[in-house]
């Protein structure tokens, strides 16, 4: 967060009672049933979900131990036996839900298609057994790099059903990026489309899975699953490519959910860290289930009419959390969109909110900041009465923001719920439950009833109200993250060591700075650590350094956060070249270009500075700090003592 973002967040005072209409048909609806779930789930928070796990999930067998917690490695309702599709589809099957829209989704080019729970069950039941069919055994994992179509989250359920692991990789990742995640995840199959629709253009797909998997680049995959969406014309390999248009009506609609153990590995998904490669961040089965399943039915308050629309792709954990799995194990109507606004559309959000009376949207910050800046004629020429409730999720919320939010999309009458959570936590942790909590704009307000979290110094001494340090996480909680994909040690430096307290205790570390008010009010700051958030996408500087070092012009890349007013943070890269290389503007274009094709265009640096050499301490590390105060255009702050040369200081100036 930018300096003057921070400051106008410290002196936020403005307090947001829930509206009485709305807390009077609240779920949860008054402070007092609030306050008994909080102490209940504090007091023993193992029995607090146990009882919830009983009464929201189907299991086709119970668990012997609720926790099993072998610090820092956790198991949730060992030796329960369930299936998150059972949950999701077939328990709906048997009620009035069978024929309710479980799936909403609207093309970018405007074409749209509605799944009922009946339909999707088949549709999931078909590519099971395709699945199936193209040898894909429990335990196997799936990688899947689709476009935002039904067949992306088809595809999860899919795997869910068989019991193979699914990772799902974000159709704006490169070919490169793509081949390593299916590398480390030893995929057998891919899952993926012709292309998709984005911004008015076609986005291929199938070339770059070819890309990827070209000269046996991934050899644990042997079959290509293809679903048509542009007909745009594609090559496919015989014997290892097929397309799911010619299975699917050979494919039976039955297919039993497999049992899984509560903890089997339901998903990897890669996200960024503070190494050059992602790391993969493995969720099971059974907490994972109920831990999505309770926050979205308290934190967005589902209804059963509701349309429930979040934003987000299905290839972040956004997606898997709040677009598939925890609608639908909710028996909801989540909305899927494939597109995003757009010059040519800059209004389609609205549209689609009008068109299917949306009442609960749930979205980024850096969407609303993009909103601000395409004008309020645009939500205001559309008819947004049905909306409800509000959310946001993915970095911190500018007050400002949340105070246009609140009265231009929300009408004033809507409740916002910011959501502070990670790929990591699984779930919302920190957020309001909308019918109880009073809001501050630019505050996520409080833990989510059984998450128990503190502020504290490096060696874990609780800090004062009002004064900032780490956020942590002191209690297991069942949809925390297992581990690192075939990386326990990295998953143990990462989470558990940075914060180490002196009484045995284990705080799970977030990465992210946080303080507490005087209401025991959070508000997180952002990143600690040298992850960067861009638009709301999490990425890591030594991936972006990584990828530019890559490219023979470049000798040592050093890349930092710079504040930007719409995505949040942007990607300022210095670097240094190889002798026989002089900078220019066709350089730093081509550069641009080589970070797309390493990592995707998410991370595509906003600028490059040429530089002689990198501000270094004696030891030689490079000083980001003040990387961070150049790039932001601020006055260098702080000690500049252990400074090696303080002359490169002033040409990086210049
Ligand atoms: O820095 C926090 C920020 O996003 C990070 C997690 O990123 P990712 O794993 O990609 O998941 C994003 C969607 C859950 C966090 O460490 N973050 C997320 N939500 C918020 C937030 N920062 C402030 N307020 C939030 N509501």
């Amino acid at each position: 967060m930018s300096q003057s973002t921070i400051e106008s967040v410290l002196q936020e005072k403005r307090l947001f009672n829930p509206p009485r209409d709305f807390s009077s048909r609240a779920t949860i609806g008054s402070s007092q049933h609030y306050e008994e779930l909080y102490q209940k789930a504090s007091s023993n928070p193992e029995q607090f979900w146990a009882e919830l796990a009983q009464q929201e999930l189907h299991w086709f067998k119970p668990w012997d131990k609720i926790l099993d917690w072998k610090p820092p490695f956790a198991q949730w309702f060992v030796n329960g036996k369930i299936n998150i599709t059972y949950n999701c589809l077939d328990r709906h099957l048997t009620t009035e839900r069978r024929n309710k829209a479980a799936l909403i989704w609207e093309g970018e080019p405007g074409d749209s298609r509605t799944l009922t729970y009946a339909q999707l069950h088949r549709e999931v039941c078909q590519m099971a057994n395709a699945m199936k069919q193209l040898g894909v055994c429990k335990g196997d994992r799936v990688g899947i790099y689709m476009p935002m179509i039904p067949e992306a989250a088809i595809a999860m359920l899919a795997c869910a059903r068989i019991g193979a692991p699914h990772t799902v990789v974000f159709g704006g990742f490169s070919a490169q990026a793509l081949q390593d995640r299916l590398l480390d995840a030893e995929a057998k199959l891919v899952v993926t489309a012709d292309s998709g629709y984005r911004k008015d253009k076609i986005v291929p797909l199938k070339a770059q899975v070819d890309r990827a998997l070209a000269d046996n680049g991934v050899p644990s995959v042997t079959n290509v699953l293809v679903v048509q969406r542009t007909k745009e014309k594609v090559s496919m390999e015989p014997g290892r490519d097929h397309w799911w248009h010619e299975v699917q009506p050979e494919m039976s609609g039955h297919c039993p959910a497999e049992p899984m153990d509560s903890e089997d590995m339901l998903f990897i998904l890669y996200t960024s860290g503070t190494t050059g490669k992602p790391k993969g961040v493995v969720h099971t089965t059974g907490g994972y289930n109920l831990y999505t399943h309770m926050t979205t039915k308290w934190i967005f308050d589902l209804q059963e009419t509701d349309v429930y629309w979040c934003t987000a792709d299905v290839g972040w954990i956004t997606g898997h959390s709040y677009i598939v799995y925890g609608p639908l194990s909710n028996g909801a109507t989540s909305l899927m969109y494939e597109g995003v606004p757009r010059p040519s559309n800059p209004g389609c959000f609205w549209d689609i909110v009008e068109k299917y009376g949306v009442n609960i949207f749930y979205t980024a910050p850096t969407a609303i900041r993009a909103f601000i800046k395409m004008g309020e004629h645009l939500p205001k020429a559309r008819d947004l009465s049905s909306l409800r409730l509000l959310g946001t999720v993915g970095e911190p919320i500018n007050p400002s923001a949340w105070m246009w939010y609140h009265e231009v999309i929300g009408g004033g009458r809507c409740p916002i719920v910011d959501t502070w959570w990670q790929t990591e936590t699984g779930g919302i942790m920190i957020s309001p439950l909308p019918g109880v909590t009073p809001t501050k704009p630019g505050s996520a307000t409080r833990p989510f009833p059984g998450i128990i979290v503190d502020v504290v110094d490096l060696d874990g001494n609780p800090v004062e109200d009002n004064e900032g340090g780490y956020l942590i996480i002191k209690h297991p909680w069942p949809s925390m993250m297992r581990t690192v994909h075939k990386d326990p040690d990295r998953f143990r430096r990462t989470y558990w060591e940075p914060i180490s307290p002196r009484d045995n205790q284990h705080f799970y570390f977030a990465g992210d700075g946080a303080k507490r008010d005087e209401d025991g009010y959070y508000w997180v700051m952002g990143r600690v650590d040298d992850v960067i958030n861009v638009s709301g996408h999490r990425l890591g500087t030594m991936e972006v350094e990584s990828a530019l070092v890559s490219h023979p012009a470049v000798a040592e890349a050093a890349v930092v956060g710079r504040p930007d007013e719409v995505k949040g943070e942007d990607i300022f890269a210095f670097v240094t070249l190889e002798g026989n290389y002089t900078g220019s503007e066709s350089l730093v274009q081509e550069l641009k270009q080589h970070v797309v094709q390493e990592i995707g265009a998410i991370a595509r640096p906003g600028e490059i500075r040429f530089t002689d050499a990198m501000p270094k301490t004696r030891s030689g590390k490079i000083m980001r700090r003040l990387l961070r105060n150049l790039a932001a255009g601020e006055e260098i702050g702080g000690d500049t003592s252990t400074l090696e040369d303080r002359s490169v200081l002033d040409k990086l100036r210049s």
